[in-house]
């Protein structure tokens, strides 16, 4: 929703890879924008939001296709700024009387690129010359231009690869400014929003925290709020900021399972003694030690432990009784990925289990739903929560219990606790804690002979994982520097009994997982 006297950008998804990426681009740019599929926006709709400006996606079609999405052509003549990209581009100049056709030859990847620097989307740009890398990634391309365009850049293989009609401030670009891989893009987008749409860029933390925090006290009223706090970025962000609108009307309920990293359970209470809010930790490890006793299938592990959680949850809402409100930490990519802003759906593995059949509440509140992760973490830091919190890595709910091979043993989970604890200690001493998305030990099952001092050793094997990623559906083995690992290593083995090996994990996902379990 457009949020009264502030900046507003509508992204038209017309079902392209990089969505999300342009949102993201835009917000980057300090411009609040929501992404909005094309089968659901209309022109009533879009007038009563009255965006600054228009940005339409990429998508896989062809303009030609038979259920080639598109769009209401009023949307040109209202006077709004448009930037098409890629097949936003293509669907532009096909309604508006210009030509699309299929390329001799596809362009696919880094593209060099010639660009007229008078055209407002450069020309502001002044580290970058009338040549540049762009990133391209189409099979179709606009052969002709309609009235009033202009080419604004071109590349051997491509005559309009941005064209622009100034009067109508329509523009539109075939390459992709939101990778990373077209040198300049951020800026080329920064232009359309500032020099076109006129944006200042009016999107802050500090903006949307006033924000919403009104607006959770005016829909809470004096109604009471349930959250499971897991400890993790999102409900930990969002215990803050419901703590700052609602104070005691909140309770979280931290089910503490015994299978958090070393510290961890007390570091999540610590986090919220201090603040305005009803917080139940609930130690439950002798509950979830009992059930696994004598589990070794991964499968299995995670489903008894996800109803037990549910069981001690509900014991413990109970307690509370009739609640208003249950609180979801969901963020905007779910938001994307599950079906453009469309409400009604939340997915099922933010209720941690399907919690809402088993809670006596009114209605479900998501505060966080129009944030990307990079956001809810600077929210997280407008707040006041500590950064331990804040830049937290994603943690499996079921914890340590999968990234223990086999049954797990008290003795097993404190071997893993202490290992793991030196490996992401050596990991922050080496300052690669933000660059690499996950990094943790697993303890396999696996034992082995070595020797130490003059004795012979038979012990289990530690394997260290920590993976580079952006999405987490794929993710590759971050390339850590031999002697940060020769360090753990050595550590890892002189500190930790009954360990005797290290081993790194240089496996991507594909086809590996990120855990082992
Ligand atoms: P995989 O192992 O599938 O993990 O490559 C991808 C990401 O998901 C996390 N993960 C989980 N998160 N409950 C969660 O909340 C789970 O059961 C679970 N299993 C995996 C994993 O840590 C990684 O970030």
């Amino acid at each position: 929703m457009r949020q009264k006297g502030h900046e507003y950008v509508l992204i038209i998804d017309f079902g392209g890879q990089y969505n999300q990426l342009i949102a993201r681009r835009v917000r980057e740019c300090s411009v609040y924008c929501e992404v909005i599929s094309y089968k659901s926006i209309t022109i009533e709709k879009i007038e009563e939001l009255a965006p600054e400006g228009i940005i339409f996606t990429g998508g896989p079609q062809s303009v030609y296709g038979d259920d080639a999405p598109t769009i209401d052509a009023k949307i040109f003549e209202m006077g709004i700024p448009v930037l098409g990209i890629c097949y936003g581009s293509q669907l532009m100049a096909h309604m508006l009387g210009g030509k699309v056709q299929t390329c001799q030859t596809s362009e696919y990847g880094k593209t060099q690129t010639y660009y007229d620097k008078s055209c407002v989307l450069f020309s502001g740009i002044t580290e970058m010359s009338d040549e540049a890398i762009s990133w391209m990634s189409h099979t179709d391309y606009i052969s002709q231009l309609p009235e009033g365009f202009s080419s604004v850049a071109h590349t051997d293989n491509c005559p309009v690869a941005a064209m622009a009609n100034y009067d109508r401030k329509l523009y539109a670009v075939q390459f992709h400014p939101e990778v990373n891989h077209t040198e300049h893009g951020l800026r080329m987008l920064d232009s359309f929003l500032k020099n076109v749409c006129g944006c200042k860029g009016d999107w802050t933390m500090g903006n949307y925290a006033q924000t919403a925090i009104k607006d959770i006290r005016e829909k809470v009223g004096d109604g009471k709020v349930l959250l499971a706090l897991s400890g993790g970025v999102d409900s930990s962000v969002l215990a803050a900021l419901l703590s700052k609108a609602v104070g005691s009307q909140l309770t979280c309920i931290f089910v503490d399972h015994g299978f958090m990293r070393k510290n961890e359970g007390d570091e999540v209470e610590d986090a919220f003694k201090d603040w305005d809010v009803n917080f139940v930790r609930v130690n439950a490890k002798d509950r979830f030690m009992a059930k696994l006793n004598g589990v070794s299938d991964p499968e299995t592990k995670r489903k008894l432990i996800g109803e037990e959680f549910i069981r001690v949850f509900e014991a413990e809402a109970k307690k509370i009784g009739k609640v208003d409100f249950l609180a979801q930490g969901t963020i905007y990519p779910d938001v994307i990925e599950s079906g453009s802003g469309d409400a009604a759906t939340i997915k099922s593995h933010h209720n941690v289990g399907g919690l809402p059949d088993y809670v006596d509440f009114k209605e479900i509140i998501e505060p966080l739903r129009m944030l990307f992760k990079d956001e809810t973490r600077k929210l997280g830091q407008e707040l006041g929560l500590s950064d331990t919190l804040v830049w937290r890595q994603p943690f499996p709910g079921p914890g340590l219990a999968i990234r223990i091979m086999g049954e797990i043993t008290d003795e097993k989970l404190t071997i893993l606790q202490d290992a793991d604890f030196i490996f992401r200690e050596e990991i922050a001493k080496a300052g690669l804690d933000r660059s690499i998305g996950q990094y943790f030990a697993v303890l396999t099952n696996n034992r082995s002979v070595g020797v130490m001092g003059d004795f012979r050793t038979y012990d289990y094997t530690l394997a260290l994982r920590a993976v580079t990623t952006t999405d987490f559906m794929t993710a590759d083995f971050a390339r850590i520097p031999y002697e940060v690992l020769e360090t753990c290593s050595s550590r890892i083995v002189n500190e930790v009994k009954n360990i005797n090996r290290v081993v790194y994990d240089v496996t991507t996902k594909p086809p590996a997982t990120i855990e082992w379990e």
